[in-house]
């Protein structure tokens, strides 16, 4: 975990403007800045910065947030993720706290797999440029295939010598560790000899999402039935292999501006298809999808769009896996290559544009292909049919209804008329389906919680969609998702403005004492008096760290991990001045008397009103027992709880400050 001390350093540092500007051209205009979306294909400029707000908006295509969610869209990035970069930028060493040793000795692996990879790519890349061997076979492979200087760069491909042990004596000169070298794969133990694992082969790195190298797969060059055509690198702490998909790293822009995903098979179809320009292309390296890579995709878009080579006898057995895509709300479309084709030779023979012309003619919705594909199998025999009309019900009723429904409708009706059958009957036969798993999970729900083992909540760094509705209607000028028309969370959310503000602000010259100090030794826990959820988590996180000695500041809230609290700390940091004050002299018609300091006198104000709400509220309770009871003694205890409550109530509303009640 990274320490609270190091985050509140990189918050004091964050430059909302600067931090867009590496990856925006910006424009001033007036107190805003201007510029072409990052998330979206436009033309004319949509995208503003309001420094003053700390905030980005898009609105072109709705886009918005503070700098971190704008790294976190941007690079794809977790919540933590998006402070380890801006810690490096701003060289804000990182304070680890709290990590158990295990992770810690995770972490330590993990560094040091990438620094070995990192090492390794810089070696095969230095060896095909810059070694005899290296340009006589790697470089002269990679341009009889077609590949520029520039893209052999760009992808930073290597080649690894034809030798026992080039690369392990010089990784072994240098000081790495032999078992770490052995854990990426580039080195093996054969005799008890430490030899290297490639030899005689061309290298593509394989990158994450941020252009870290995870591992690499490395392709013979002649054609050999002994040995395998890639030897990839094996599974590790940082390699694991169904969560990557080769390119992501190179194509994550294109494929957030044209909202769209192509997949294809191979890293060379990859690397060709980015030379011909078409970059929106990663690679699921020839196993079928997983979960995870769907979810990967999903992060930047919900169009996939698969291209299958030519003569690809597994597109049957592929078609059945991407059931979990519809699942996972995904678009699916497929496109056959022709002609015993890939997509590598294939936009090389026919170039660029025809290429994605084809795409775009070609493209076959999955759903309607897989039905096809099944009909032309079942041809007239009945039990396969009525076999084929329950997959592919089964098939629609994974997608999710309050996500696409009219999606769902289409296709009833296209496969009904496909499969000449009644469009009703599908559509009770799809609900079935529904109806079904939907109590598969509720027994499932009721097993875990009988065994008082409830489901783990999903880890998911995505923020909630209730995060960014309230970002965006707090944005667009409306109140957050909470409801802050009633006036009593007008003061809940006012003690918050005081603390974030004021919190470190002298209270009494007397005692030295600041506003926090104030509020938190007043005999009442605001935690508790607070009805609003939010404003509670932020007086908990507050007092904890005040409790520290540590006060956090505004910026710690407004780029708090939970975007619901950013939201209202924006919307809370905008509140007009000045309102609260009359609030309270409307509501209670009384003023105070703490000189010309303002905040002193909202400080007061406003802790007393949370007060005196709770009291009334306790007058109402004690009021309603007293009615209840029957036995005397009980209600003599009433009406003198009545009596000191009212005592209370009477000094609050004068204004008199300080109360003792316990
Ligand atoms: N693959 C692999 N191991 C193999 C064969 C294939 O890991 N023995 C993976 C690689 O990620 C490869 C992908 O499956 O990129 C697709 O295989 P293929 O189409 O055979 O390879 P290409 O990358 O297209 O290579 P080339 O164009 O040189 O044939
Ligand atoms: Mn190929």
């Amino acid at each position: 975990m990274i320490s609270q001390n190091t985050i509140q350093q990189i918050l004091s540092r964050i430059d909302i403007v600067e931090i867009v500007g590496n990856f925006v051209k910006l424009k001033k205009r007036g107190a805003n800045y201007l510029g072409l979306c990052p998330f979206h294909n436009e033309k004319s400029p949509s995208f503003t910065v309001t420094p003053s707000k700390e905030i980005f908006k898009c609105f072109g295509c709705g886009q918005s947030g503070n700098a971190i969610k704008f790294i976190m869209e941007h690079e794809k990035y977790s919540y933590v993720e998006a402070l380890r970069w801006l810690a490096q930028k701003y060289d804000v060493p990182i304070e680890e706290t709290e990590v158990s040793p295990e992770v810690r000795q995770q972490q330590l692996m993990a560094d040091s797999l990438y620094i070995i990879n990192n090492f390794a790519r810089e070696y095969f890349s230095n060896t095909l440029f810059n070694t005899e061997e290296g340009q006589n076979v790697g470089l002269s492979y990679f341009e009889e295939r077609g590949f520029t200087q520039e893209t052999i760069r760009k992808f930073q491909l290597g080649y690894s010598l034809n030798t026992w042990d080039a690369f392990t004596k010089t990784a072994l000169a240098k000081g790495y560790n032999l078992d770490y070298l052995q854990k990426t794969g580039l080195v093996t133990v054969r005799n008890e000899q430490p030899g290297d694992n490639y030899r005689g082969r061309v290298i593509f790195p394989i990158h994450n999402q941020s252009g870290k190298v995870l591992g690499f797969g490395a392709r013979i060059l002649v054609k050999n039935d002994r040995a395998p055509k890639y030897v990839n690198s094996p599974e590790n702490e940082i390699y694991v292999k169904n969560r990557v998909l080769y390119g992501t790293y190179f194509a994550r822009h294109a494929i957030d501006k044209l909202n769209e995903c192509l997949l294809v098979e191979g890293y060379t179809d990859v690397v060709s298809l980015h030379q011909a320009g078409i970059e929106n292309v990663v690679a699921s390296s020839g196993t079928s999808l997983t979960q995870h890579q769907l979810r990967l995709i999903k992060k930047y878009t919900n169009n996939l769009t698969i291209l299958f080579d030519g003569d690809n006898a597994g597109v049957k057995a592929a078609l059945r896996g991407l059931d979990m895509a519809i699942e996972e709300g995904l678009n699916v479309k497929l496109v056959l290559i022709p002609d015993k084709e890939d997509p590598d030779s294939y936009v090389q023979k026919i170039g660029a544009d025809a290429f994605r012309e084809f795409i775009a003619n070609n493209k076959q919705d999955f759903v309607l292909f897989k039905l096809q594909i099944s009909m032309q199998e079942a041809g007239n025999d009945s039990s396969r049919k009525s076999q084929l009309v329950n997959e592919i019900a089964e098939t629609i009723s994974k997608i999710d209804k309050t996500e696409d429904f009219t999606r769902q409708q289409d296709y009833i009706r296209q496969c009904s008329q496909l499969l000449k059958i009644d469009e009703q009957g599908l559509i009770n036969l799809v609900n079935k389906f529904i109806r079904e798993r939907f109590q598969k999970k509720e027994q499932q729900f009721n097993r875990e919680n009988a065994n008082n083992n409830a489901a783990a909540p999903a880890v998911d760094d995505d923020l909630s969609p209730e995060a960014i509705a309230a970002m965006e209607a707090m944005e667009n000028g409306g109140e957050p998702a909470v409801n802050f028309f009633n006036p009593d969370e007008k003061q809940e959310r006012e003690l918050v403005k005081i603390l974030l503000r004021f919190g470190d602000k002298p209270f009494s010259e007397e005692d030295q004492s600041t506003v926090a100090d104030y509020i938190f030794h007043l005999p009442y826990d605001f935690e508790s008096l607070a009805d609003n959820e939010m404003v509670k988590r932020i007086l908990r996180e507050y007092k904890v760290m005040y409790d520290q000695d540590n006060l956090p500041d505004k910026k710690w809230f407004l780029y708090h991990s939970d975007q619901d609290v950013a939201t209202l700390v924006v919307a809370i940091m905008e509140d007009k001045e000045a309102e609260l004050s009359t609030a309270w002299k409307d509501k209670f018609e009384i003023d105070t008397v703490y000189g010309d300091n303002a905040y002193l006198k909202d400080t007061i104000s406003t802790t007393n009103y949370l007060i005196l709400r709770k009291i009334r509220k306790m007058i109402m309770e004690n009021q309603q027992e007293m009615e209840r009871s029957t036995v005397f003694e009980d209600q003599i205890k009433c009406i003198e709880m009545h009596k000191h409550l009212k005592v209370l109530e009477n000094e609050l509303t004068q204004g008199l400050g300080t109360v003792i009640f316990r």
